[in-house]
């Protein structure tokens, strides 16, 4: 038998020691490096061993490579092909991470039982009868779709020679292990190595294959990043546990834009997608109430109009807090200060609080003009009416500066009814090509002027 060798692993960035040591040299964690045992025999290739011919990749002439292989799969669903920039490539990696509970194996069981490929779904986590409990909850029940509850990557591709899927998930890499290496699943070099095994696999076949990952308390792909440089697509499903709606992402796609956002529901019956998503984030209540104002954000190449609410309030304690949900906290320290000084306004001793309705967390710097105006409408009690909405940045002279795309948000305004939007002065826009009001404002004291008089 050959040596037992070991080797010790970062846990946290899978950065590789001869020793133990107290702290990572690459990552700087503490604790994080563990023994591992890796043993150098001879590695398993994902074939039943005599059928790996020798081949050599030769050379091509750019020019003569076909692309026509590259035909997506569709997964219908819609919400899903546009995050992996319109359907599943042959061959391609995809790693899908969150945090548990979330619903990724749901969504993949889902597209499982949608598709109208053969395709193998392998759980590690879930027997036979749970998931087919779950299916009959979300899907009718599909002819093309087969579950395998296996772990050792050897069985699972002796059963993938066998029934030849279009299509393979794994529910989750963390419990995947390989005859290669003796450590235990999960750990670095396991996880390393099975992805390696179905990278080639994938490769060499041209099935797409879907990874699912957990992900750790920092929001990290658990174990190691070295995952996601190995996957060709890395996927983030996110939301609030307690709120019904997911949105799922892309981190990293080499075939298509990161920019892309997918939006479900999670109801009783699996994960709904949601094709409008501005119409469920804008609270439907006809009760005009202070401290709410709307945005017109983009997220990717979507136009999402999205509720923000503020509370201002008189500081009970010492400290005023400020609170922040779904929204930058510095960001909403900042609007806060150029409110004091460049539109004279007293917050400094009132506690402010925002959230961003629907539970979700959206990075548009357009956003700025709907918190000032929620701040302003929380402070001094006056609604703003519902059927006027923003989409400006401010700056720290309050300024009130343009925004990428402003046609978009207009005519995405325009669609769902709005009256009025406003925006920056600075922004160039044809004129009288659209039904919509729009204000033009320069500075922060003139919103203000025009909001409240
Ligand atoms: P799950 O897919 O098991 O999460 P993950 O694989 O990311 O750990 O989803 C679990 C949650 O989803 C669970 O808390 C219940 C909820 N859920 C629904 O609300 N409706 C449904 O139809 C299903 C299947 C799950
Ligand atoms: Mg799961």
């Amino acid at each position: 038998m050959a040596k037992t060798k070991s080797t010790f692993f970062c846990q946290n960035c899978g950065a590789q020691y001869a020793k133990w040591q107290g702290q990572c040299n690459s990552c700087k964690e503490w604790n994080t490096i563990a023994e591992e045992i890796i043993q150098k025999a001879e590695k398993v290739s994902w074939k039943s061993a005599e059928s790996t011919s020798k081949r050599v990749a030769k050379p091509q002439r750019i020019s003569e490579i076909s692309t026509q292989a590259e035909a997506r799969l569709n997964t219908k669903n819609n919400e899903l092909n546009r995050v992996l920039g319109g359907g599943l490539v042959p061959g391609s990696l995809t790693l899908l991470g969150g945090e548990p509970g979330i619903g990724k194996s749901t969504l993949m069981l889902q597209i499982a039982l949608q598709l109208p490929y053969k395709t193998l779904y392998v759980s590690g986590e879930e027997s036979a009868q749970q998931i087919k409990m779950r299916a009959e909850r979300i899907q009718p029940i599909s002819e093309n779709c087969f579950i395998l509850t296996e772990t050792k990557t050897q069985n699972i591709f002796r059963n993938i020679e066998e029934i030849e899927p279009d299509i393979v998930v794994i529910d989750s890499i963390q419990t995947l292990h390989t005859d290669a290496i003796e450590s235990t699943a999960g750990s670095i070099s396991q996880i390393r190595e099975t992805a390696a095994e179905l990278i080639k696999f994938a490769k060499e076949t041209g099935t797409p294959v879907i990874l699912i990952g957990h992900i750790t308390k920092d929001g990290n792909i658990a174990g190691p990043k070295i995952l996601e440089h190995m996957v060709d697509t890395v996927l983030q499903f996110e939301g609030d546990r307690n709120h019904i709606y997911r949105i799922l992402r892309a981190n990293k796609n080499r075939f298509g834009s990161t920019n892309e956002l997918g939006i479900y529901e999670m109801q009783g019956s699996g994960l709904r997608e949601v094709s409008n998503p501005s119409e469920i984030l804008i609270s439907k209540n006809d009760e005009e109430l202070s401290g709410t104002a709307i945005s017109a954000t983009l997220e990717g190449m979507r136009p999402l109009m999205i509720e923000i609410q503020a509370l201002v309030s008189s500081a009970v304690y010492g400290t005023p807090q400020r609170s922040a949900t779904g929204y930058n906290a510095k960001r909403l320290n900042m609007i806060l200060a150029v409110l004091e000084k460049r539109a004279g306004f007293k917050l400094g001793a009132k506690d402010v609080f925002l959230n961003v309705t629907g539970g979700i967390t959206v990075d548009d710097p357009a956003m700025d003009l709907a918190v000032v105006a929620a701040v302003l409408s929380s402070n001094i009690d006056i609604a703003i009416d519902k059927r006027l909405c923003f989409a400006a940045e401010v700056g720290l002279a309050g300024e009130v500066r343009p925004v990428t795309r402003v046609e978009q948000r207009i005519l995405e305004a325009e669609k769902l009814g709005f009256t009025s939007i406003v925006i920056s002065k600075y922004c160039k826009i044809p004129k009288n090509n659209f039904n919509i009001n729009i204000i033009k404002v320069a500075k922060v004291h003139d919103v203000v002027h025009h909001l409240f008089g």
